[in-house]
């Protein structure tokens, strides 16, 4: 296990989360009675290079999913040319598992309002734009009532705090697609243009939105940011592992008693997040496997709980970080038909863009039904394999044709027997254990 440098792998540590729940946090009012907005002052009088080199220092890494260094992706953004640069936040969170952007928004939507406007001084911006999924109407709601209240304040506009640097912040609407949380599709999105994406390069950060420098980064990266400046890069290296620094929001969800968005701290292993903070396993049932990083994330049997929370570790473990949605399933869950529904989902998704992913999920979809219909055979297991090894590996212009193939090779790989007994046997003991149970 990696060594942890602040709770020693067991209490709950609260950097975002602090103030949630406190009265009033969601209002300017309350927020500022908190000390909020203090930092964006703070940081309005330093040198943007000063706050960028600060984010850097934190070992922050992004919260969507990528895991990419923070600081380094502010770091990449060209000196200004006099023309317009964005900031892009990706408030999308449609993938299956995820919930926690929308957790922090409804708790404290200043807190990511003032995380962007800190980056959008380091990065010398004077516009963002938040583009939020389209299904999220609450969170929405919120956050335009926030820009609302600080429109009126005059902390965005000409002058915010009496300095002479403009700023403001637009919200965008998603299109109800997955895709759209894709950082170039996104961008497309944002554009008014079909959600598809972009190949790279050139990166967001050289040519962005409407074809200008960029900088997109998700809700809970930019949440973290407020805290970072505010109590130094030190001190935030003070926890998480020697990689991977700090605290994050993982949802938890599926068959556990607490269901819920925890802040962890990352290295905690596995076991703390599903037995102890989300409960465990309901009376009578076991844990049979867990997706550690949202539905995107390759799947692991129960046995690897101790895995730790840590995006080497999981990396280790042949899974990843994600977007710290995680999923976890029961003994009575059959394997096979997990893997149909979450293909499903890949193949209804796929853009279409990109032929491995647009043809190869939708084979997948239908060789899973066939095998579940009790027509299969070895040979569709083999065709499965075929097909996940065609969707991975960066052979498509984003990681979505990469996650319906991991969706079906770490499936196969960790409950072999399953798929083995429904495409040769044709029977299921999952679903004989469930009716014997309710019989
Ligand atoms: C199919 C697909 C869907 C994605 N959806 C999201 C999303 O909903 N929210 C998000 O922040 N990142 C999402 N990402 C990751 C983004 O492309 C990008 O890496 C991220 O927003 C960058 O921000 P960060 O560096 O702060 O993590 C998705 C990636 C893929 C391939």
């Amino acid at each position: 296990m990696a060594e942890l440098r602040g709770s020693h792998g067991k209490a709950r540590h609260h950097l975002l989360t602090q103030h949630f729940g406190a009265a009033g946090l969601a209002t300017l009012k309350g927020y500022q009675k908190l000390g909020g907005y203090d930092t964006l002052e703070k940081a309005l009088a330093m040198e943007p290079k000063a706050l960028v080199d600060e984010v850097k220092a934190s070992g922050l890494r992004g919260r969507g999913g990528a895991g990419f260094a923070t600081g380094v992706k502010w770091g990449f953004m060209p000196p200004p040319d006099g023309g317009p640069r964005y900031v892009v936040v990706n408030a999308d969170e449609s993938e299956p598992g995820t919930s926690k952007d929308r957790y922090i928004i409804e708790n404290s939507p200043h807190m990511v309002l003032e995380g962007i406007l800190i980056a959008a001084f380091a990065v010398q911006s004077h516009q963002a734009w938040i583009y939020i999924r389209g299904e999220y109407d609450r969170p929405y709601r919120m956050l335009m009532d926030a820009i609302g209240e600080l429109r009126e304040a005059k902390i965005l506009g000409p002058k915010p705090f009496g300095k002479d640097y403009p700023l403001d912040i637009q919200m965008y609407r998603g299109h109800g697609a997955y895709i759209c949380g894709e950082e170039t599709a996104l961008l497309e999105s944002l554009e008014g243009k079909r959600a598809q994406p972009r190949s790279r390069p050139p990166y967001p950060a050289v040519k962005g939105a409407w074809a200008r420098p960029t900088l997109l980064n998700n809700i809970e990266t930019l949440a973290t940011v407020p805290w970072i400046i505010k109590h130094g890069a030190a001190e935030y290296t003070k926890f998480g592992t020697e990689k991977n620094r700090g605290t994050r929001l993982l949802s938890v969800s599926g068959n556990v008693r607490k269901p819920g968005v925890y802040e962890i701290e990352i290295g905690v292993p596995f076991t703390h997040v599903i037995m102890e903070l989300a409960g465990g396993p309901f009376e009578g049932r076991q844990i049979k496997a867990f997706w550690p990083g949202g539905s995107s994330a390759k799947v692991l049997p129960a046995s690897r709980m101790d895995v730790t929370t840590d995006a080497e570790a999981l990396a280790a473990a042949d899974s990843m970080a994600g977007s710290g949605g995680c999923m976890v399933a029961d003994n009575s869950a059959c394997m096979v038909e997990t893997t149909y529904r979450l293909l499903k989902f890949y193949a209804y998704e796929s853009c279409g863009k990109c032929t491995p992913c647009r043809v190869g999920g939708n084979w997948a979809v239908r060789t899973v039904a066939k095998i579940l219909a009790g027509e299969g055979s070895r040979l569709d297991l083999q065709i499965l394999d075929k097909i996940q090894a065609g969707l991975q590996d960066g052979r498509c212009l984003c990681g979505l044709g990469d996650s319906a193939g991991w969706v079906v090779q770490s499936a196969m790989n960790h409950f072999p027997e399953e798929f083995e007994e429904h495409a040769v046997r044709h029977t299921c003991s999952v679903k004989r254990e469930r009716a014997a149970a309710s019989a």
